[in-house]
């Protein structure tokens, strides 16, 4: 590290302020399901997309990891009505936002809780999928944060995830 950079937990402090500032992504609340359909956040159709077969079960486990507002954390509960769905992330009030607007539109029910990537291992049991979309490269150490996502992943289990280039 070089003498004046910042040290991990000044990092992890200010991107938690960003978004508590800033709960991402903006968009307003809505009072019905997102329009159309994402097959990236469809647990069948990632499963069959990355493996070329039909997973065989709905009733898995799917984490949205950093879900920010929600949005994501919306589409993937109203596409996987069977699975049991979970989301975290580092900022309240982005956790807030999240958990209005799954409510707003009648989601299937999403356990969410406030928790750094780092310390992912404080919730139960391995996921079957992992959806991880523009935190990584926020953290001070991104390989630490995917072998701490890697570490939850149920054998067999899928991770989407998408980084900022
Ligand atoms: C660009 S937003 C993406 C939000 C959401 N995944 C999406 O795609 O709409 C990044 C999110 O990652 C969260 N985040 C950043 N570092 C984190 C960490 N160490 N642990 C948990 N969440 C974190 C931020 O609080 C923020 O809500």
């Amino acid at each position: 590290m070089q003498p004046n950079s910042p040290s991990a937990e000044q990092i992890l402090n200010q991107v938690r302020q960003l978004y508590e500032l800033y709960p991402f992504p903006p968009q307003p609340v809505g009072t019905v399901p997102p329009p159309g359909w994402n097959w990236r956040w469809s647990w069948p159709q990632a499963h069959a997309f990355c493996t070329g077969s039909h997973p065989g079960r709905r009733k898995v486990r799917i984490l949205d990891a950093g879900c920010g507002s929600g949005v994501g954390t919306e589409y993937i509960a109203h596409q996987n009505p069977n699975a049991e769905i979970w989301a975290f992330d580092l900022s309240s009030r982005a956790l807030e936002i999240a958990e209005a607007r799954c409510r707003a539109s009648q989601a299937p029910p999403v356990q969410f809780r406030q928790l750094n990537v780092y310390d992912i291992d404080q919730l139960p049991g391995q996921f079957d999928f992992i959806n991880c979309v523009g935190v990584l490269h926020h953290l001070p150490d991104p390989l630490a944060g995917l072998q701490a996502l890697a570490g939850k992943l149920a054998p067999g289990g899928l991770l989407h995830l998408f980084v900022y280039g």
